[in-house]
């Protein structure tokens, strides 16, 4: 049976990733995870005694353990899920976003460069590197202008978007340079089940059941384009089995909303699916506060060419998956309870001073 590498595939991504995979390929699956405070094996759970999945604890940027782990596994993939992604914590502290998206992804490149040279010449053609990155490597949209295309020029505005351009940039550079078949994949904002409760989703359902006060960064009025996480790895799963060697696709939802819009549709499903004991809407907790500093104003993906070239497009609306995620979270209250206990206090504390 052939083996896939992920890395990361604890974390919110990466772990639905992993999930759909075993539930879907006939793979067995490696999964490389640090477990930060992003990693949860709580996520993979059903997949315990599974012997198509081996979790291993380490970092991409421990050179000796990514070796051993490739010539002992001899994947025939790698899928570069793990980074520090959260782009408030990369402005309070830059430093780990440049160790574990730059270094580490230098690391996990060398490795791979090292085991694919010592491949025989089907394998070697067979293999593939698929890094999972981000739209926000190409900056801010005025308004008016166009979506991201895949030759938009990079304009990273953040330590995150500025460490995962860094490291598109290197895995760009082993294509040419020493011809590793790599994919990249640029994605838009993502939101369903396992979403850690710092991002904009999942912290405004949480506030809005513990019946704290909904932050709104600035005017609310900065433009995401979402995506469920089940399409996401479905768009990766497709560019792994297709994808151009040394090609890279955007993956968006079609979904440009502005954030207030966001955050008054989860209120409207949480007045319906879960009323507050008062009888007034979850709007009433809406709070403005400062804005992120630097906030990228818009981004919106034109995902033309994944679905022209590979015929993928997602599977869920805004609306079927932002319903399915907010049940998700009320049935899954033990998780949120679990996440948000410990280190998670401490971040709230210095990110919004509650
Ligand atoms: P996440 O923060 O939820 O998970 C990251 C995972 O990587 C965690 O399990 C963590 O333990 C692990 N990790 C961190 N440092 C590591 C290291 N040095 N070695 C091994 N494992 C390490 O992130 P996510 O939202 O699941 O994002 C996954 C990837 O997708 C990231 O590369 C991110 O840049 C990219 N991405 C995210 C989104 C989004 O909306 N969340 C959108 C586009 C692209
Ligand atoms: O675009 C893809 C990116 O999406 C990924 O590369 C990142 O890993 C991922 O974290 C996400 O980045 P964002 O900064 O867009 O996501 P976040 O959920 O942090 O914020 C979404 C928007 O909501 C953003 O404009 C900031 C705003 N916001 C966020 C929080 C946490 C608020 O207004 N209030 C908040 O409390």
């Amino acid at each position: 049976m052939s083996t896939i590498l992920v890395t990361g595939g604890a974390g919110f991504i990466g772990s639905n990733f992993v999930l759909d995979w075993i539930a879907l390929e006939n793979d067995s699956v490696v999964n490389l995870d640090k477990l930060t405070y992003a990693g949860n094996l709580q996520n993979l759970a059903s997949l315990k005694g599974n012997s198509r999945h081996t979790f291993v604890r380490g970092d991409i940027g421990d050179a000796e353990l990514v070796a051993k782990l490739l010539t002992e596994h001899r994947p025939r993939a790698i899928v570069n899920f793990a980074a520090e992604s959260h782009v408030d914590r990369s402005i309070h502290g830059p430093a780990e976003f440049i160790q574990t998206n730059i270094v580490g992804a230098f690391t996990l490149l060398e490795a791979t460069r090292a085991y694919w040279n010592g491949l025989d010449d089907a394998a070697k053609k067979a293999f593939r590197f698929l890094h999972v990155s981000t739209d926000e490597v190409y900056g801010s949209l005025a308004p008016t202008d166009p979506a991201f295309t895949e030759t938009k020029q990079y304009e990273p505005n953040s330590p995150y978007s500025a460490s995962k351009a860094a490291s598109d940039h290197l895995v760009r550079a082993y294509h040419h340079t020493y011809g590793l078949p790599v994919l990249t994949t640029n994605c838009s904002n993502n939101y369903g089940p396992y979403h850690f409760p710092e991002k904009l989703i999942p912290l405004v359902i949480h506030n809005a059941l513990a019946g704290k006060p909904l932050p709104i960064y600035g005017d609310g009025q900065q433009v995401r384009d979402w995506l469920y996480v089940k399409d996401h790895a479905s768009a990766i799963r497709r560019v792994l089995q297709a994808g151009g060697v040394g090609e890279t696709y955007n993956v968006g939802g079609w979904n440009e909303k502005p954030n207030l819009d966001v955050v008054h549709t989860l209120c409207a499903i949480l007045d319906e699916l879960s009323p507050r004991a008062d009888g007034k809407s979850y709007k009433e907790q809406i709070t403005y506060v400062t804005d992120r500093p630097g906030h990228d104003r818009r981004y919106a993906i034109d995902a033309t060419k994944i679905n022209r070239e590979l015929g993928w497009k997602p599977a869920e609306t805004f609306e079927t998956g932002i319903r399915k995620t907010v049940q998700w979270y009320l049935d899954n209250q033990e998780w949120v309870t679990n996440v948000t206990s410990g280190a998670y206090k401490e971040w709230v504390q210095t990110q919004y001073r509650a």
